[in-house]
């Protein structure tokens, strides 16, 4: 097979190292973004006045019934035309004759390349955004159902305060609402044309970016050629906000692992989103959520991976830049693939609520109601919490709890501690009266549910 820059050259590469040099075994992903440009670019060649009218329908029609076997997987490669803008254009001349050969005027595989890079990309972070509010929504409906259900809270892994189980669950919405504003915002970087920018220093036809722009929907185009051609900041910033994503939802599948365990409890995944053990007959493992867990690396991985093919490459295209793609489709992937078993995982998942409420009792998790109750009577919190940290000591050595205290044993603590004390001790009472701005308190809940509820509505 000729290759289609064979005027430069005596020899042929072997085949072995076509292969290795070659694209197309992933970037075929592209295909029908590599042929939506070229159809710009061609409307763009025949109003220009740059080919005939005539060749640019040949063309033209050529590139739609590309485009039709392309969506029946009816296109075969070869990994000796290396990638997918060298396949389809000899594809497309095998099909039109010679006059496919003039689809390339004016433009240069690197800037064809960025431009189905930037199409590629603006699709899928649609798509993410769209998935992203899907677990949101199936966040809202569980923490809608469990404004009432009380869990102890933890830091450090330790009993803290009680709160609601809603609440927690909210904590995740309002990440992946920042999860969501980050690929929003990259949306705009993403959405400009480096098309024209030829194979870096423009091009001495009279070409029209503004146009190719428009029809490929982009909101403007790149100011420099060289930074056209060579910018992968667009990538990077969706790798980076896929980390951060990745991270977050590595943490809650780390809770929805501690969560249904014997030792917790709190939730039982659905048999969906659950396998068993080979051998073991009484398991039941949360492995979507480990699983996903154990992609956030790869997800990094990939970050990582374009940052440092970046870091040092001169100016303009280098071929270390064909190694943006398969970190890029790989995240796409664990992205999208992660977002829907999270939906799904969260939506199905039964909770528990005596046994969550039940670990509220069983603790000093309610040591802060009694601290707060000395302070609102006017004792320095300071004191307070001193006086109650004796009494958290006394319990420890009688083995109870501060609720099992006799009124006579608390006034002997201190004579401001009155009957109603039992009550400020109720796990319940204690998350209902933390009702101060963006905290527990049920009315706080409440208005978040609605706060949040505008927010996927806005969309
Ligand atoms: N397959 C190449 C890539 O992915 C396309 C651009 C090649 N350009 C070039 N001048 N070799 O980056």
């Amino acid at each position: 097979m000729k290759k289609l820059w064979g005027g430069r050259f005596t020899k042929t590469a072997e085949e072995w190292v076509d292969e290795f040099g070659a694209s197309i075994s992933f970037d075929q992903e592209l295909v029908l973004e590599d042929l939506d440009g070229s159809l710009a670019h061609v409307a763009m060649l025949s109003q220009c006045g740059i080919i005939s009218a005539d060749d640019a329908t040949l063309i033209t029609k050529g590139l739609h019934s590309l485009k039709e076997k392309a969506e029946n997987e009816q296109l075969q490669y070869s990994v000796k035309l290396e990638d997918i803008h060298l396949n389809l254009e000899s594809q497309l001349t095998e099909m039109i004759g010679p006059v496919g050969g003039k689809l390339h005027t004016g433009r240069s595989r690197n800037d064809q390349v960025a431009t189905d890079m930037h199409l590629y990309l603006r699709k899928q972070t649609e798509n993410i955004i769209d998935l992203i509010e899907e677990m949101q929504g199936a966040l809202l409906t569980q923490a809608k159902a469990h404004v009432e259900t009380i869990m102890p809270g933890y830091t450090h892994m330790q009993r803290a305060q009680p709160i609601s189980f809603a609440h927690h669950l909210m904590a995740y919405f309002w990440m992946l609402e920042r999860d969501k504003e980050r690929y929003q915002e990259s949306l705009k970087r993403i959405n400009l044309s480096p098309l024209g920018a030829g194979a870096l220093a423009g091009t001495t036809f009279p070409i029209d970016r503004e146009l190719t722009a428009e029809l490929l929907g982009f909101n403007g185009i790149y100011e420099n050629s060289l930074d056209a051609v060579s910018d992968r900041d667009f990538i990077l910033e969706f790798l980076s906000a896929s980390s951060i994503l990745m991270m977050h939802l590595s943490r809650l599948g780390e809770e929805i692992i501690l969560w249904s365990s014997q030792e917790f409890r709190f939730i039982e995944l659905d048999d969906a989103f659950s396998t068993g053990s080979s051998i073991m007959p009484q398991k039941k493992n949360p492995d979507m959520a480990e699983l996903i867990r154990g992609k956030t690396g790869r997800v990094y991985g990939n970050l990582m991976g374009l940052l440092t093919v970046l870091k040092g490459l001169p100016l303009a295209y280098n071929k270390d830049m064909q190694e943006d793609k398969e970190g890029m489709f790989d995240t796409v992937k664990t992205v999208t693939g992660s977002l829907k078993i999270f939906a799904g995982m969260i939506e199905t998942m039964k909770v528990h609520h005596a046994q969550m409420e039940s670990a509220t009792k069983n603790d000093f998790s309610n040591a802060t109601e009694l601290a707060d109750y000395l302070s609102g009577k006017g004792i320095p919190f300071r004191e307070s919490h001193e006086i109650v940290g004796q009494l958290v000591l006394t319990c420890v050595n009688k083995q109870c709890y501060l609720a099992d205290l006799t009124l006579a044993e608390f006034k002997e603590a201190h004579p401001l501690f009155e009957s109603d004390i039992y009550e400020v001790l109720n796990p319940v009472t204690a998350v209902k009266r933390r009702n101060s701005a963006g905290g527990t308190g049920f009315e706080q809940i409440r208005l978040a549910l609605q706060k949040a509820e505008a927010k996927l509505k806005a969309r």
